[in-house]
């Protein structure tokens, strides 16, 4: 549960929650942050996601979890990348960078042109043609970014942007910048304060891996503040045909119908293989069959619509499940271990996927006999 917090002494004094309303995730984890009083607050009021019991959707795949959605898609630019985007792109104001890029598989675009619209800073984003979800496009356009759409993948665009950042005065917005994950790591903290302690396990789609890596950070810094007492096992899934970590190897031609993951040489794979170690987790993979029928049965157990990539641990727990993954953990704790997964981005910027997998409506008169018959009353 979030609180009205009087230890928060950095740009809200008394309360980063006022008359009851959020105003983001620096005001209210900023003690937990590199911000200082100089630090401009660049912020579309991000964070304070919704934590959702999904005890059907349990059922279905994994009746031996406790499972929570971390709904991150609920974030205002549609994707928890809004999270890292109000720290690096505030860090990069304070800087008085005049000019920011990024490379993208499409979300990081979106947040990207959106908080360096709030901020009065030029954006650039470099995506890989035709290999991009409509919704995500469109944000980019429409928010003002300079959109460069790259004749190759994310990982030839991210090698480009990494470079133009280091020989000019670019602010670089992808992950490899530290701030994005100082702020990507609130996501743990909200789900602590929700629960009132960390998950037994924590789920969560694996692209450049900076997720990942941000959310065990943040669990193991409310772990060294007391916070919590327990740390959680750190799952990933990749898609099978993005999946260097699993492979061992960096892809070169990485292939998903989940388009945010579909990366081939991880940025912060590193550390996203110490996060799986530290905690005692795992980095599995799923095929795009598994993922689309988990993102569908998803949405129609839950109401929660993620996008493609947020389905990729979902299908991939069904499986642990069935291979009997969790039992050792539910007898030691004796009972159901709890396991939070996070819908990563919303279902709605992906629409052509969407469409694919919802079906057909059915066409009727506008005659209420017709109506019924559809319905077979
Ligand atoms: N889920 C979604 C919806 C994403 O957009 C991404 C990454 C991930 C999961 C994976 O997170 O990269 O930190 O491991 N999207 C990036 C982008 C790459 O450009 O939008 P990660």
């Amino acid at each position: 549960m979030i609180t009205e917090t009087t230890t928060n002494s950095i740009g809200n004094p008394k309360s980063a929650i006022r008359n009851g309303m959020w105003h983001g995730i620096i005001a209210h984890y900023g003690q937990y942050l590199p911000v200082t009083e100089a630090t401009p607050r660049i912020t579309l009021h991000e964070g304070n996601t919704p934590l959702i019991h999904a005890p059907r959707l349990a059922a279905e795949i994994a009746p031996d979890i406790e499972l929570y959605l971390k709904f991150d898609g609920a974030n205002p630019t549609g994707s928890f990348k809004d999270r890292g985007m109000t720290m690096a792109v505030s860090k990069a104001a304070e800087d008085g960078a005049k000019v920011a890029i990024c490379a993208s598989t499409g979300n990081t675009s979106a947040s990207a042109a959106a908080y360096c619209a709030v901020a009065g800073i030029r954006c650039v984003v470099l995506l890989p043609r035709n290999a991009i979800a409509l919704g995500k496009l469109a944000q980019a356009l429409v928010q003002g970014a300079t959109v460069l759409a790259v004749e190759g993948n994310f990982d030839d665009a991210l090698r480009i942007v990494v470079q133009l950042s280091q020989t000019h005065p670019i602010a670089l917005l992808n992950s490899l910048n530290p701030y994005r994950l100082e702020g990507q790591k609130t996501g743990a903290f909200e789900v602590c304060d929700f629960l009132g302690h960390a998950p037994d396990f924590h789920a969560i789609p694996v692209g450049n891996a900076g997720n990942i890596t941000a959310y065990w950070k943040g669990y193991k810094e409310y772990h060294a503040e007391g916070r919590i007492e327990a740390l959680p096992k750190m799952i990933g899934f990749q898609a099978a045909g993005a999946a260097p970590l699993v492979m061992g190897h960096g892809i070169d031609k990485p292939e998903t119908v989940a388009t945010a993951i579909r990366i081939g040489h991880p940025a912060r794979g590193e550390e996203a293989l110490q996060a799986r170690d530290e905690s005692g987790g795992l980095i599995g993979m799923v095929s795009d069959a598994e993922i689309l029928k988990a993102q569908k049965q998803a949405a129609a157990l839950t109401g929660v619509f993620g996008e493609p990539a947020c389905a990729a641990p979902l299908a991939g727990l069904a499986k642990l499940s069935q291979e009997g993954y969790f039992r050792e953990a539910r007898e030691q704790l004796g009972r159901k271990p709890v396991l939070v997964s996070v819908v990563t981005g919303h279902g709605l910027k992906d629409p052509n996927t969407a469409i694919q997998i919802g079906g057909e409506p059915i066409v009727v008169p506008a005659e209420a006999e017709a109506v019924l018959q559809a319905m077979g009353l």
